[in-house]
């Protein structure tokens, strides 16, 4: 395995590939990060993993300095999960001087972290592209963890045409249930064993619908009544949408949904998400 920094390194490396899977991250890898890399693996002869805490999807008040970062521990899992080539650029090689582009995402883009975190995704939307024009890969990796960001992404390249095709992932969980993030790495042991409210908050907004309930609020009360009981817990926004559009509904139909959930715990952003088959 190997790493490089630079665009036209990486470029150099990747001449002539056809076959080539891509993994972006910012780093600070976890399994569920391996998963996305074994997925690559199965599909192609070549995986490219990005590792880049991307600025500029980061709000003014959030965590960007703070983001963990540990590039020695990141190149074991990538190694043993099967990446074959690092790209790990700094922030000057992504955003040399004199850069003044950006996406602008609407759609799927707009409720929820788009409300949350104004400018998010416009900075995930146009690090994404570029990353995927650099690598040229035949297929790209993302964790449903993210599901906001998988739609945004699916919509990105259908309506700029690109031809990276999207693969979307499982999320990996703790035991407990806890989603696995970079992120969890804030909490103190403590702490982290009462993350797994969110949890069990959608495996019992889920359960309710397993049960017949069809009423959305219905379902979603059975999850609240779960986080109402973390006095610790500030939630964003716990919600059912249509898993295409990202828009809520309150009766359930034929179409595909999924709970969405974004809550502080001790000060810690949690996002997380479920279907309700
Ligand atoms: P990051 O948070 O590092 O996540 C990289 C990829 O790993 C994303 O596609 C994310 O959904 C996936 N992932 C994270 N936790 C996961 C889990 N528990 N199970 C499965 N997949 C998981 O998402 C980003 O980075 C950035 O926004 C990025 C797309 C790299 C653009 O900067």
């Amino acid at each position: 395995m190997q790493v490089v920094h630079t665009i036209s390194a990486l470029r150099e490396l990747l001449q002539g590939q056809t076959s080539v899977g891509f993994v972006p991250t910012m780093g600070f890898l976890h399994q569920g990060h391996a998963s996305l890399i074994r997925q690559a693996r199965q599909d192609h002869q070549t995986v490219v993993l990005s590792i880049f805490v991307n600025p500029t999807q980061f709000g003014p008040s959030e965590d960007f300095a703070s983001y963990p970062r540990d590039l020695e521990h990141d190149m074991q899992i990538a190694q043993e999960a099967g990446a074959d080539l690092i790209f790990a650029p700094d922030v000057r090689e992504m955003y040399p001087e004199g850069f003044a582009t950006s996406i602008e995402v609407k759609g799927a883009a707009l409720p929820l972290e788009g409300e949350k975190r104004p400018g998010h995704f416009s900075g995930v939307a146009t690090v994404v592209l570029k990353l995927l024009n650099i690598v040229g890969a035949q297929s790209a990796y993302f964790g449903e963890k993210d599901f906001q960001q998988v739609a945004v992404i699916r919509q990105l390249v259908r309506d700029l045409n690109h031809p990276t095709r999207i693969v979307a992932c499982p999320t990996l969980r703790e035991e407990s249930g806890l989603a696995m993030s970079s992120r969890n790495s804030y909490f103190t042991p403590e702490q982290k064993s009462r993350a797994d409210v969110i949890y069990r908050a959608l495996m019992a907004s889920r359960a309710a619908f397993q049960q017949g309930e069809r009423n959305a609020e219905a379902i979603l009360e059975a999850g609240r009544v779960v986080l109402a009981r973390e006095e610790e817990l500030k939630l964003e926004y716990f919600t059912l949408v249509d898993a295409a559009t990202l828009q809520q509904v309150e009766v359930l139909g034929e179409r595909d949904h999924r709970l969405l959930v974004a809550a502080r715990l001790f000060n810690v952003r949690l996002i997380d998400n479920m279907g309700l088959l």
